[in-house]
């Protein structure tokens, strides 16, 4: 298949492509760009930049998608939509109605950032999280994976010692629109000695665990067929249903060796022996701190992508740091972790696996070339603002269409985060 759209190339003056956008930093690539006459997809993209550094990357990862769409043949047309603290400002809640129509809308969903020192002090449901949570709830995308592997090339960019970081390769799927952060009864409060309180609920349905079972045990299979739950099953009665259901549905995966672990051993384990776990599937609450301490033994918190798919509907794809107020607007952000997103939007999200394979070739050859945002950045690299990095990302992918016939950048073998990212595709939208 991939071969076959090599020979439909043809070549275009850039211009024609993007018309007026001389300035888009896709034009300072080459002058002439290959591309396919007839588009033979066309997708539709909700997105929605949001706050803080959000815009800064959201704008580079758009880039770098038009570009790799051209190549491979595929039109992509945006939505951009108020989210977060953004939509507070403009329209005083922070998941306007028409945002959430137009991404339950489109094809795909890819958000920058939400948060802001600005908006800290909100009530509630006037928070910028609230509008991520909301907008997680409408699409109903519960299953969030969240892969984080230790690149070769960034082994010393993490905190661990370099025995321990280098070859961890590992997804965290995360439940994503149930337990504490839904549950009910919540709220604020006064207990009988007039004293405030505060009080959230853990609680989970026997089908929301095995939906999400499933699509674990599943990315499993198609990994190294390691399975570990983490729970609280020993404290906890939503843990113990957790674990009773996760050991019903692993009757379906035979061939999927599963474990259990308490979630302290298994933040413990994380920076102990990493190299241990192979996919970790966990509740809401957990996934959110593991995911974010996986993300540390990777180097950097700005590398991590994420993606998040429910039965139907459109995908939401985010990378998993937040808005990093403290940097925003400085072009000091780190871009591919959305870079790395748009890659996962194209695999899981619409199946175009020979696009998404060209972007992560294309980061990759990018860290080759040696070029680091602060973030990654250690003696000896180039450090680059995030406009930079997105420019280098662009050549990469530019760079693969005249070096390399499309069966070799393709090869899904031929990408580092393949056993990363390859599991299913749980939300198949062609
Ligand atoms: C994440 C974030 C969010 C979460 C916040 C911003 C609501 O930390 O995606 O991990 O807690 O899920
Ligand atoms: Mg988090």
């Amino acid at each position: 298949m991939a071969a076959s759209h090599c020979l439909q190339l043809n070549c275009k003056p850039l211009a024609n492509k993007f018309g007026k956008l001389s300035p888009n930093p896709i034009a300072k690539v080459s002058s002439i760009r290959c591309s396919v006459t007839t588009p033979r997809k066309r997708y539709t993209v909700t997105l929605l930049p949001g706050d803080g550094i959000g815009p800064e990357v959201i704008s580079v990862a758009k880039n770098v998608l038009n570009l790799t769409a051209s190549i491979e043949g595929i039109q992509f047309e945006y939505k951009e939509r108020p989210v977060g603290g953004a939509a507070l400002d403009l329209t005083g809640v922070p998941l306007p109605e028409e945002t959430l129509l137009t991404a339950k809308q489109s094809d795909a969903v890819l958000l920058g950032a939400i948060g802001g020192y600005k908006w800290d002090n909100n009530e509630k449901h006037l928070k910028p999280e609230t509008g991520l949570l909301h907008l997680r709830e409408g699409l109903k995308v519960f299953a969030n994976l969240r892969p984080a592997s230790v690149l070769p090339q960034l082994v010393d960019a993490s905190t661990l010692k370099k025995e321990v970081a280098e070859g961890v390769d590992l997804m965290v799927v995360r439940e994503l629109t149930g337990g504490i952060y839904f549950g009910k009864p919540r709220g604020l409060g006064t207990n009988e000695n007039g004293e405030q309180i505060g009080f959230n609920t853990e609680v989970y349905a026997s089908f929301e665990i095995d939906r999400i079972a499933r699509i674990a045990f599943e990315t499993a299979r198609k990994r190294r067929g390691k399975l570990c739950s983490v729970d609280k099953a020993n404290v906890l009665e939503a843990s113990m249903l957790w674990r009773k259901r996760v050991n019903a549905i692993a009757s379906e995966f035979p061939d999927v060796e599963l474990s259990h672990m308490y979630v302290d051993n298994a933040a413990m384990q994380l920076v102990r022996n990493p190299k241990q776990f192979d996919t970790i599937v966990t509740n809401n609450i957990f996934g959110d701190i593991l995911s974010d301490e996986a993300s540390m033994i990777t180097g950097s918190i700005g590398m991590l992508p994420s993606a998040s798919v429910g039965e139907s509907g459109p995908g939401l794809f985010e990378p998993i740091h937040g808005s990093a107020p403290d940097i925003a607007g400085q072009d000091k952000a780190n871009p591919l972790a959305t870079v790395l997103s748009v890659a996962m939007l194209l695999k899981y999200g619409l199946g175009e696996v020979n696009a998404a394979n060209r972007i992560e070739a294309a980061v990759l050859d990018t860290l080759n070339r040696g070029f680091r945002t602060g973030d990654i950045y250690s003696p000896g690299t180039k450090l680059v603002g995030c406009k930079e990095m997105g420019e280098e990302v662009l050549k990469s992918v530019d760079s693969q269409v005249p070096a390399a016939p499309c069966h070799a950048v393709c090869s899904s073998e031929d990408s580092p985060f393949a056993a990363a990212l390859d599991s299913p595709n749980p939300n198949p939208k062609t």
